[in-house]
This record gives C-alpha cells, structure tokens and sequence, in this order.
C-alpha cells in the first residue's frame, strides 16, 4: 500500500460563467464540485491506476463530510481524522468570456494539538504497512513547518520511504530530514534556494546546469533524489544514481495537478523498486496525461499511453550530477 498524507485537504468548487458581472447577479452555466488538495489528487492518480493507496489526514465539518464522501464515491480508501473547525473550499469562476479564471482559496482550519495527537496515531500505524508515504500539499494552520520533517523521519525509522512535495519552510525543513524524494517545480525550487531560477530549454546547458546544482542543494541525504518538474519541458531528476531527464510530447491544456499526477508516478515507480529511467518516464507521461484533463486527479488512459510512448528519457550530465 501507499500512504498518501493529506492534512490539508479542500472542498474545489468551479463556477462557469459566460460572461463574470462583478456588480450584479450571476447564473453558473455549470457547477462543478470535486474534494481536492494535493494529497487527494496523487491518491486518485494511484488508484486510477490500479495500486493500492490509502489517503490519511484532517477533515472537519459537514465540508469534511463532502470530501469523505465524494471520495468514497470514486471508490479511493481514505481514513480522516476529525477536526472540530471546518475543512477549506476554494471556489474558482471561470469567465468564458474573457477566458480568465478568478480562484478564492478560503484559509481552511486551525488544527489542535489533540487532534494532530490523534492524526499521528493513525499515521504511526499505518506508515508501518505501507511501502512508501507520500507527503503532499500545504499545511493547515495550527501545525509548525517542521511537521513533514517530523514525519519524514518516523517514516524513516520505520523503514518506509518519503516523498514531499510542498513548499515555503515546510520545504526545505522536509528536505532536510533526507526523504527518498522531493518534487518541487521551478518556482518551488527558487523560494527554497533563496535565487530567482529561469528556465531557458534544455538546449541552454548552463541554465539546465544550475537547476541541477539547485536541486542538489535540496539533497537532504545522500540517498535524497531531487526531481525537478518544469512544466512541459519535462523534469529533471538529480537522484543518487546520476541525473536523469525526462522530455515530454507537450500537449496544450491545465497543468493544474500535473505536478500531482507526476508525484503519483515517482511513489508508484519507487514502491514498485523500478529503475530511475522507467520512474521517470512515467511520471513524466503521466503529467502530461493529467495536463490534458480537464480536472486535476484524473486522466484519460490512452493520453497515458500515447505519452509514455512519446517521452524521452536520457541521463544528463553536469558537474552537480557526479
Ligand atoms: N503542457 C504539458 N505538456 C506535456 N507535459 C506536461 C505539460 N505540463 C506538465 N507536464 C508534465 O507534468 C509534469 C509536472 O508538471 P508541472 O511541472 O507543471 O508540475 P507542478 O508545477 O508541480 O504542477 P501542480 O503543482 O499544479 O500539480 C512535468 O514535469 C511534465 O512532465
Ligand atoms: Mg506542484
């Protein structure tokens, strides 16, 4: 089983509009309503794709009912802990017209020491089955930047392999306790290294250079791979075998989740014990499926397929890589 952690997870609730009246009264044509937050997204990847997942985290509130039940819908295994405040909704209106789209993010609620007592609980027990942990998302109020460190180093001395994708403190705080894998984007990267990174193509070696000596830096443990995702141009991953790259066929679309879809890749693959190459590739693919559908979490098999047939995967050699 994979453990997904998602302590912050969200109600999403879409409003397509044809044409946004900011001072009057407007008619969704659509509605759509979905649990989101990272965590969920790369738990329903794995379960679309057939392995055997299980979601943990905090939900509170009839919105945390909402996101219970509308995973247990879609059939994802998911054990929350209760929290007496409300779980977060985002909404986004979709202006058709303009082709802009406004996202209110709501704060979401302030987790207590008791029910983070009682979160650990469940995580203790269930990280010791499992064959890797995925840490996934920002954190709720209320809990310190240290936690996925924390947790990150229980997952350790159970013997169970981390990955993190996060950012900010909980970042490069995570980082630092030596999980298997961190997955963060090129801005994520930038924040954590304290420089303004600029992605130029992969055919400006320097540039590609200093995204990996970037990446190099986030290496918390000799045996921490950095895998850096970088939109359609692909990712390149800085692990303890050398540094790999992964080129996707671009493809037009939301890229919102592809960057859930790829972490989903990377757990599977590291789970699985597959080889650097064949982790790559598929988690690369499978941001590019993800990139084509219409809403984070899911993805359409045959995109998948025609990806992973698409991607190039090549090792990259620069002086960080050695
Ligand atoms: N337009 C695209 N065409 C092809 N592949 C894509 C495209 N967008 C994303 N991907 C693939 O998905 C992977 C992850 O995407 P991205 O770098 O956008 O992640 P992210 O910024 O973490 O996204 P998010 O956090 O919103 O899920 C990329 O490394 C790439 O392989
Ligand atoms: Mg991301």
């Amino acid at each position: 089983v994979i453990l997904v952690v998602a302590l912050n997870p969200a109600l999403d609730i879409t409003h397509r509009v044809d044409r946004v009246d900011w001072a009057g009264v407007n008619r969704p044509r659509a509605v759509h309503i979905s649990p989101g937050g990272k965590g969920l997204n790369v738990a329903r990847v794995l379960h679309a794709l057939g392995t055997d997942v299980l979601l943990i985290g905090l939900a509170g509130g009839e919105v945390g009912q909402g996101v219970r039940a509308a995973l247990s819908a879609g059939g994802v295994p998911a054990r929350f802990t209760d929290t007496t405040a409300e779980t977060r909704r985002t909404f986004a209106v979709v202006d058709a017209g303009r082709g802009e789209t406004a996202i209110f993010n709501e704060p979401g609620p302030v987790i207590t020491g008791v029910e983070y007592e009682r979160f650990l609980a469940v995580f203790t027990t269930e990280v010791s089955r499992c064959s890797a942990v995925v840490l996934s998302g920002s954190l709720p109020r209320g809990l310190p930047p240290s936690t996925y460190a924390d947790l990150i180093s229980m997952a350790a001395q159970a013997g169970v392999p981390a990955l993190l994708d996060t950012s900010g403190p909980a970042l490069t705080q995570g980082a630092a306790a030596g999980p298997a894998v961190v997955k963060p984007n090129l801005a994520e990267l930038s924040a954590a290294i304290g420089r303004v990174l600029t992605w130029r193509g992969w055919t400006d070696e320097d540039s590609v250079g200093e995204v990996a000596t970037a990446a190099a830096m986030l290496r918390g443990s000799a045996s921490t791979a950095v895998v850096v995702t970088l939109g359609a141009a692909g990712l390149l991953a800085v692990t303890p075998e050398g540094c790999w790259r992964a080129v996707p066929a671009p493809v037009p679309g939301n890229p919102t989740g592809a960057g859930d879809a790829a972490l989903a890749g990377l757990a599977r693959g590291l789970a699985a014990g597959h080889t650097w190459a064949d982790r790559i590739a598929h988690a690369a693919a499978l941001g590019a499926a993800a990139a084509q559908a219409p809403v984070a979490g899911r993805f359409d098999g045959s995109d998948f397929d025609r990806a992973l047939a698409a991607v190039g995967v090549s090792r990259w050699e620069a002086r960080s890589c050695r």
